[in-house]
């Protein structure tokens, strides 16, 4: 399964996806987009990225034939150049729609579930009451943990991803998938729900809530922005943990402490570094230090390629020169983006960023959200930094030990912060004269840039609208990859704040859940008496 052309020497091709398949190789590397999906003999759709590459014993997904890097239903991609209008077409004639929907039930998804024998779910139910739930152990989280256990409080529990069963605190890798609303009077107001592994759910009842759940890597979108070889620095990171290597010459596309990062380890495979806006100076000396060539200020204009990138092209920004740098991959590290999917759950006010071009919770100086009990930290809550994450996970630990009031100003209004470095960049991108061809702009839907374009001269306006109508961010990442790059798209094409053109309704889980881990809860998450 692994595609060793062009010295590309070990990126495996283990998808293909789901309206043109297309070949697709593994992006994010953190288990959330759906390009590395495969199954083993008992389970379907398993991410190779968190059971760590290489894949052995896993087989393909039944929706590519005969296999991921040779399937014959590639050639949808060819016959339909401009897209297949699944808006608006398989309507006519109407006696032939029945047989429309069989024909695309049996293109579309992702596997077959008559084909496995599910296991059954093993072992007893996960129940747990605690003072204090924290979600996610990085720099922030671990430094409220530290803090919580400094001031006496050891009724904790820890939800992380990647956490292994340690001290009692954590579970093990366990995701925390649906908080909803606290329970007003209730001894444990929160009822956080998670998935352990991929077979059993835990039910974690708590006082107080601390989520450090972290960010990570945007996308970018361009003409095949979704080719093998196009992968996020979570992405690139993740293949390394795994002594994979995946190219050999990469473009770096960000120009900060992220792309620096990139640059130190993985610097004897970059070719280029490309940013959206100006080289920050730590990234211009690692980058000379090395070698590498920079282009601030540029345009990715597209990747060329099929089975894996072979070059890229960029401009120079306010219609400089074009020019084509040979590469096997590009290295996105340009965005950082906090995961606001839980804090939208649970009702806390969520206020637009533009520097950070997210939602954040709007918190008080403790990190308490407007969600009596629940604290924000971190890069969720906005850090920049190691040092600022540690201290917003201390701060919030010690507002929660010293039962302080959470002192959250919802009529405050942040100051004001120019417009985020994207938008700007995507109005150029979209000024040039190639038009949209058959740009991806919902890689897990395959939906196209040119459907969203059509959806709001049609007039649906605002990115929930435009969800529902067009299957944007529908898919099993859940909006993460394709949402953020579509607001700012909205916003430039409907003459609106992105605040203005919204964001998608947050429903749980945050993560693929199974019946059967529900199935494990020993108590249903609706009920109020349960600790
Ligand atoms: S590469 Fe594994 S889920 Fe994205």
């Amino acid at each position: 399964m692994t595609n060793r052309s062009d010295g590309g020497r070990q990126l495996p091709i283990l998808q293909r996806s789901i309206r043109y398949h297309r070949p697709r190789a593994p992006f994010c590397g953190v288990g959330y987009c759906t390009n590395c999906l495969v199954r083993t003999d008992q389970r379907l759709n398993v991410r190779a990225c968190r059971e760590g590459f290489p894949t052995r014993g896993v087989r393909a997904t039944s929706h590519a034939w005969p296999s991921p890097q040779h399937d014959l239903l590639g050639v949808l991609d060819l016959l339909f150049p401009r897209g297949i209008d699944t808006l608006r077409g398989f309507r006519r004639p109407a006696w032939a729609v029945p047989a429309y929907q069989r024909i695309v039930r049996r293109l579309a998804g992702y596997d077959n579930p008559d084909s496995v024998a599910s296991p059954p779910s093993s072992g007893p139910p996960r129940t747990r009451s605690v003072d204090v739930l924290v979600i996610g152990y990085g720099t922030s989280g671990a430094a409220a943990v530290d803090e919580l256990k400094a001031r006496g409080i050891d009724a904790i529990a820890v939800l992380d991803r990647n956490g292994a069963e340690g001290d009692g605190t954590m579970p093990g890798r366990t995701t925390a998938v649906f908080l909803p609303p606290p329970t007003r009077n209730a001894p444990y107001p929160f009822r956080v729900l998670a998935s352990e592994g991929s077979e059993r759910a835990v039910l974690v009842s708590a006082r107080k809530v601390i989520v450090a759940a972290g960010g990570y890597d945007a996308s970018l979108l361009f003409p095949g922005n979704d080719r093998p070889g196009v992968m996020t620095a979570d992405g690139a990171f993740s293949f390394e943990r795994d002594g994979i290597e995946p190219f050999l010459r990469a473009v770096v596309f960000g120009g900060g402490d992220r792309a620096r990062k990139v640059v130190e380890k993985l610097g004897d495979r970059v070719v280029a570094v490309v940013a959206p806006g100006e080289v920050g100076p730590d990234l211009a000396r690692a980058a000379s230090d090395r070698g590498i060539p920079l282009y601030p200020r540029s345009l990715v204009l597209g990747a060329r390629g099929r089975s894996r990138v072979r070059s890229i092209r960029i401009r120079a920004r306010s219609f400089g020169p074009r020019q084509t740098l040979g590469a096997d991959a590009l290295v996105l590290a340009h965005r950082r983006i906090p995961h606001p999917q839980l804090f939208f759950q649970a009702g806390a006010r969520m206020v637009w960023r533009p520097r950070v071009g997210a939602y954040l919770p709007a918190v008080d100086a403790h990190g308490a959200t407007t969600v009596p009990g629940l604290y924000a930290v971190g890069s969720a809550a906005g850090a920049v930094d190691l040092d600022s994450s540690r201290a917003s996970g201390r701060a919030a630990a010690r507002a929660v030990a010293e039962g302080a009031e959470p002192g959250v100003d919802v009529t405050r209004s942040s100051p004001p912060e120019p417009p985020n470095e994207m938008q700007g960049y995507y109005r150029e991108l979209l000024a040039e004269p190639e038009g949209f061809a058959k740009w991806i702009a919902c890689p897990c839907e395959d939906v196209l840039l040119r459907e969203l374009r059509r959806a709001n001269e049609d007039g649906y306006r605002g990115i929930e609208v435009i969800k529902r109508y067009t299957g944007l961010g529908t898919g099993l990442c859940q909006g993460r990859y394709c949402v953020p790059d579509a607001v700012l798209l909205l916003s430039i094409w409907e003459g609106r704040s992105p605040p203005e053109v919204g964001y998608i309704t947050q429903r749980p889980p945050v993560v693929p859940t199974t019946l059967g881990q529900l199935a494990t809860l020993e108590t249903p998450l609706s009920d109020p008496e349960a600790p």
